[in-house]
């Protein structure tokens, strides 16, 4: 059997059998959500392979219950490329999360913003991502089925979805095109100037590789990042991940309430 069917009967031993109609996964200060789902929740500790979530703001538990009536896999915290210098580290938990039969993935993530319009404490549904830094999750995969096809890694149903949720609470969630940077070391202003030129409206250094290997398990997916700030150059305020955490709650309480409504459908 392998590891991540493996560590797939574990969970459905414990939090039951039913396949999530959806997986979470919650980024930088963005994990409160995790603890309002009603259902069974697994420390990264007892899944063997899973992320030690070394990044503080993140809650490194899986979750795996109802919310608004659905059923849910909620990952309160991820591993980075930065973390590890492996692009895939996310590989098991979302290889788990497909072994358990969940086709539809939700990510979020914190995020610096390159533009005017998206200050602080907004939200942006992207549209797409920019991966320019040579790196790939899919790098080593023998099968011919690393050739996976981009062009609707972000799903077009779900994002009209996630925009008419938005809609309906009355909240603002613009479109954007997501740059990943591999960090951790936080970009240059030069840096920030050239992927505004290239195309993108936010920064950060997660979200990509999991929507490539996300594809990759066959799972429909879409991404929210919670502006926590301007990207370097682009405004006086000081960055680091104290700031990201200190302002990620600014969204973080939109997010959930578009969330929801999501789920409620
Ligand atoms: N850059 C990269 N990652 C981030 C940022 C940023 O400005 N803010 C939050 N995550």
């Amino acid at each position: 059997m392998s590891k991540s069917d493996e560590l797939a009967r574990l969970i459905r031993d414990r939090a039951g059998g039913q396949p999530p109609e959806y997986g979470l996964i919650l980024g930088s200060g963005l994990g409160h959500l995790s603890s309002q789902v009603q259902g069974t929740a697994i420390p990264y500790s007892d899944l063997p392979g899973f992320p030690h979530a070394g990044v503080s703001g993140h809650v490194p538990q899986l979750v795996i219950g109802e919310l608004e009536g659905r059923r849910v896999a909620v990952f309160g915290g991820r591993a980075h490329y930065y973390e590890s210098g492996r692009a895939d580290a996310m590989r098991l938990p979302l290889e788990v999360l497909a072994a358990l039969g969940c086709r539809q993935l939700i990510l979020t993530n914190a995020a610096g913003s390159l533009r005017a319009d998206l200050p602080p404490g907004s939200l942006m549904l992207l549209s797409d991502h920019i991966a320019m830094g040579g790196l790939n999750p899919l790098i080593g995969e023998p099968s011919e089925a690393r050739f996976v096809p981009m062009t609707d890694a972000h799903d077009a149903g779900l994002r009209q979805r996630l925009l008419d949720a938005a809609r309906a609470e009355a909240v603002d969630l613009a479109q954007g095109v997501y740059f990943w940077f591999s960090g951790p070391s936080l970009e240059t202003p030069a840096e920030i100037r050239a992927a505004k030129v290239l195309g993108a409206d936010a920064v950060g250094m997660s979200t990509v590789p999991e929507i490539i290997l996300s594809r990759f398990l066959g799972l429909r997916c879409a991404a929210i990042s919670v502006i926590t700030n301007m990207g370097a150059g682009l405004s006086d305020e000081a960055i680091s991940h104290e700031h990201t955490k200190a302002m990620a709650p600014l969204g973080a309480a939109k997010l959930e309430q578009v969330l929801r409504r999501f789920l409620r459908g």
